[in-house]
């Protein structure tokens, strides 16, 4: 989704900026802009990738300490240079950035129209900027008083970042549904709309809250509500560091980003297990400890893989720890009319925490009186602030689109909450032991599949040619199978549908003949046989199968085409390593394919908007 960067310093600020917009490169967009305040106001824009921008900028004149940059994932408006941010008033004067979506432009932008201003763009954000104008005709207005009063007529969501010719030195910016962070660094400050833009200049930082408001400058930051309250707010440091969200030579970030699973898996769990009491101890939850034991019902959201994840958690809840789960979509979730006691807790599950769906799923579950956890990935993100307690994920920096390492991450914090929840109730003893230990091997299983990717890789290029695949699992494998499709078809564009396996006689399979392959999920566990049938069907009318299964399942390589292995664990962490070949097949088939898995075409890495 679209992104943000700014600074203010002593420094030249286009180097910085054009740093910054590479590191959001991965968020996915369409065009990009800068804007420069020296001795006037400088901008250029253009399609495409932020290399055409750098092309474009060859020979401008864009020099100055103070700047402000964008890139965009096109929503109001087709990808041009036009509708490309930074956009400006009708002099020139003032160049805005904005994330989110202005929902009353239309209203605004007839009123300003007729008040006769020139509009250039079909954006949304487009309104913004001449309202700042016009609000700033007011003797003895400034760009914060404008931009303060033209943000309260808004309705929608907003993160932006504003500056104007005759007050240089200022960048204002303003936050509401959509993040805005503050870097503080000695002398000088930068703002972006996602961290990675600026960690590598500094690691203090300040995350603004919604209707919050920053006047940034040589002199320092004000920090105030939009009643134009001052607010005092200190810089906190992050842990992540410029080089996690490097590549380090491998040729994707999610290459980099699978190789780094085993280390993920031990970051998520470190200090957390107590294998002597076969327990979880999950210091985010200490305060909400005694409330917890008093849930009767749990109701997960997320979207995406996070969204399946969950579903595995479901299933590990509900067979451990017997609480009743329900697993909701976080679109769905916040439109219809969920049944929420006191006794409710609503976990959001989401690796940026900044997804709107998911953020907006969690409020209304608020509103409506649950404890709302959270399951996130980013530190001081939205969601991890806004939920009432919650267990960090710690996957680091992910910046491949799809998710890997963070969905692994976030199926193991749902092992570790269902300890928690689990020996705070019914599990014995014993039972947490056993996956508390099991828990323990999960990072060097991993290691040994990331070390089979030859094999993933000569399988991917024996499916080269199928331009549709059915993946399917029962039970645990399920969701897995889910995620597994979802994988192949945001990377590789083949069209991959994921079906719990008892359904595939209610309609997929008359799909199935010799030019439609199945990925089947048939460890050996409680439902195997069952899973086996469905490879037999599926035989018996000449589809291809590739079958994941356990070691030393010998029948396998008889009735599929081609089997792949996983080590023995426990049923309910079968998804865990499940992940891993399928993440590697989807990963050689987008490259085999000749696509980038790193940015998948459409797609945006955390989407911030509806
Ligand atoms: C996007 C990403 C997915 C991710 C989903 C939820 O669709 O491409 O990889 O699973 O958003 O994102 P979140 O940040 O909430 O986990």
């Amino acid at each position: 989704m679209c992104g943000i960067v700014g600074y203010v310093g002593k420094k030249a600020a286009l180097p910085i900026l054009m740093n910054g917009l590479r590191r959001l490169e991965y968020r996915g967009y369409d065009s990009a802009g800068v804007a420069i305040v020296g001795e006037s106001l400088r901008i250029v824009r253009s399609v495409g990738k932020i290399q055409s921008l750098d092309d474009r900028l060859f020979g401008e004149k864009m020099i100055g300490f103070m700047g402000i940059a964008h890139t965009r994932w096109a929503t109001h408006g087709v990808p041009s240079e036009a509708n490309a941010h930074p956009h400006t008033d009708c002099r020139g004067n003032i160049a805005l950035v904005h994330n989110g979506i202005i929902e009353n432009y239309r209203e605004l932008k007839e009123q300003l129209e007729s008040a006769g201003h020139a509009f250039r763009s079909e954006t949304d954000t487009e309104a913004l900027v001449h309202l700042i104008e016009h609000l700033l005709k007011y003797p003895g207005t400034t760009l914060a008083d404008a931009v303060r009063s033209a943000v309260r007529r808004v309705r929608g969501t907003y993160g932006i970042a504003v500056v104007r010719a005759e007050e240089p030195g200022r960048v204002v910016v303003a936050r509401l549904g959509s993040p805005i962070v503050i870097g503080v660094g000695g002398g000088e400050l930068f703002v972006a709309s996602d961290a990675n833009a600026i960690i590598g200049h500094t690691r203090r930082v300040i995350f603004l809250d919604d209707g919050e408001m920053a006047v940034l400058g040589l002199d320092g930051y004000q920090i105030s509500s939009l009643d134009n309250l001052p607010i005092a707010k200190e810089p906190e440091d992050l842990e992540w560091t410029a080089e996690a969200a490097q590549k380090n030579g491998y040729p994707h970030f999610m290459m980099k980003e699978m190789s780094e699973q085993p280390e993920v898996l031990r970051n998520t769990m470190r200090g957390r297990l107590n294998a002597k009491n076969g327990n979880a101890v999950l210091g985010g939850l200490r305060d909400v400890a005694d409330q917890a034991r008093e849930i009767d019902r749990l109701i997960v959201v997320g979207c995406g893989s996070a969204y399946y994840a969950a579903q595995v958690g479901e299933y590990m809840l509900e067979e451990y720890a017997g609480i009743p789960v329900e697993v909701e979509l976080a679109s769905e979730f916040r439109y219809r009319k969920p049944i929420i006691t006191s006794r409710t807790a609503v976990i959001a599950v989401s690796q940026s925490g900044e997804t709107a769906d998911t953020l907006a799923a969690i409020r209304e579950a608020k509103m409506k009186g649950a404890l709302t956890l959270g399951i996130v990935n980013a530190v001081g993100s939205t969601i991890a602030r806004e939920t009432d307690a919650g267990v960090y994920s710690h996957a680091g920096p992910e910046i491949g689109v799809a998710s890997t390492k963070a969905y692994l991450s976030q199926v193991t914090v749902f092992a570790l909450l269902t300890l928690f929840f689990g020996r705070q109730r019914q599990m014995s003893l014993s039972t947490g032991k056993r996956i508390a230990k099991e828990l323990v091997r999960l990072p060097e299983l991993v290691t040994s599949l990331l070390e089979r990717t030859n094999e993933y890789r000569a399988v991917a290029q024996r499916y080269a040619w199928a331009e549709d695949f059915l993946y399917m699992g029962r039970k645990y494998c399920a969701p897995a199978a889910f995620e597994g499709a979802l994988k192949l078809k945001e990377l590789s564009y083949v069209h991959a549908e994921g079906y719990a396996a008892g359904e595939m006689k209610h309609g997929p399979i008359a799909l199935i003949d010799e030019g439609f392959p199945s990925m089947v999920l048939c460890p050996v566990d409680s439902v195997y046989e069952k899973t086996k049938s469905n490879v037999e069907e599926i035989r018996a009318r000449r589809g291809k199968v590739i079958a994941i299964t356990t070691e030393g399942n010998n029948e396998m390589s008889r009735l599929a085409d081609d089997v792949l292995y996983l080590p023995k664990t426990l049923e309910m962490l079968v998804p865990v390593l499940m992940a891993v070949p399928l993440q590697l097949f989807a990963y050689h088939a987008a490259v085999l394919r000749g696509f980038d898995p790193d940015m998948p075409r459409n797609l945006a890495k955390s989407v911030t908007v509806e």
